[in-house]
């Protein structure tokens, strides 16, 4: 293999910039060819195929986004759509792909391996930590880190004011994100998609916390959760507690997304950078490169999509306890 091109494709994450960096640097020290492909399938469909060097990757460590950009594309999901990529790889010579993203991404270039024969290896890129194969995915401590800092903001005005708050964080299906802010952020409650937790127990919890004198409460819920987003169930639990209940809502939505990567998801994605660029040349295909147990692993795309990356169910009883 000579010529590889590297993307960043679905919701950006914190650190994919590492990553990029991590593929380009590698690939110039094994003496491969390297080509950026700016916003992902997207790109590729409309040749925005540029040849990168060490230097294009220059001061980007520490930066957020992705300096490829990123896309969601519908296009590439038709055969159409995919035989226009492939002219485009073909018109660069690009024989292998380092793909930064999430399961969408995976999906993608599954098809294509399987119709142009193009190998794709995959590092895993987004801040919803929902992907099988790794521990943890680029973006995800970064986006950990944000929503924690406006949790402890959120607190103090809930103890001044004598306030509950509901905080919705994102993840999509996913409730890593809500979990470990929520522990970190000592909220009183976490809601995740995972496991359900009925109206009655939250009203509950807050009962209880009342009896204990306790005057604000802080209530994480993951975006995903079944009763509802966090405004329709603070709605749900002012129908079953004294009409003068002092609540808000508070969505962190985007800016879980953007910031200056930590030092944890730039380690990260330098490894996995790395990993899926050496995993690439040595033959490794349709796999997504992750660190499990600190080790580097590589498992099928297959895997990654289908195989549900379970929470801690754990961390939630010590939620309870640690909140009481
Ligand atoms: O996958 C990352 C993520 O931020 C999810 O947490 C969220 O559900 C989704 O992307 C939002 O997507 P968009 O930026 O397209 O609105």
């Amino acid at each position: 293999m000579k010529r590889i091109a590297v993307f960043t494709s679905g919701g950006d994450a914190p650190g994919m910039n590492a990553c990029i960096r991590a593929v380009v640097r590698g690939a110039v020290y094994h003496g491969l060819e390297v080509f950026g492909i700016r916003r992902g399938y997207s790109g590729m469909i409309n040749g925005d195929i540029f040849q990168m060097s060490s230097h294009s990757v220059s001061n980007i460590v520490q930066r957020g986004g992705t300096i490829l950009k990123s896309a969601r594309s519908k296009e590439f999901m038709t055969p159409e759509g995919r035989a226009k990529a492939y002219d485009q790889l073909q018109k660069f010579g690009i024989e292998g792909l380092v793909a930064i993203g999430g399961n969408g991404t995976f999906t993608g270039a599954t098809l294509f391996y399987d119709e142009y024969g193009i190998p794709t290896v995959g590092a895993p890129g987004t801040i919803d930590n929902d992907l099988y194969g790794t521990d943890y995915t680029i973006g995800f401590d970064t986006a950990v880190n944000t929503a924690l800092e406006a949790i402890d903001k959120i607190r103090d005005t809930a103890d001044s004011h004598d306030r509950i708050f509901f905080i919705e964080v994102m993840g999509r299906d996913s409730g890593y994100i809500a979990i470990q802010s929520g522990i970190a952020g000592g909220a009183e409650l976490v809601m995740v998609p995972e496991v359900l937790t009925p109206i009655s127990e939250v009203v509950e919890t807050l009962k209880s916390g009342w009896s204990r004198q306790k005057a604000s409460s802080i209530i994480v819920v993951a975006e995903g959760e079944e009763e509802g987003n966090a405004t329709e169930i603070s709605e749900k639990i002012r129908q079953q507690v004294e009409s003068d209940i002092d609540m808000r809502v508070t969505t962190l939505g985007h800016i879980q997304r953007g910031g200056i990567p930590t030092a944890y998801d730039r380690i990260l994605a330098s490894r996995l950078g790395l990993g899926a660029l050496e995993g690439l040349m040595s033959g490794e295909k349709n796999v997504m490169a992750g660190i499990v147990n600190n080790e580097l692993v590589y498992t099928p795309f297959k895997d990654t999509i289908r195989l549900p990356k379970p929470i801690n169910e754990d961390l939630l009883r010590m939620v309870k306890i640690l909140s009481v």
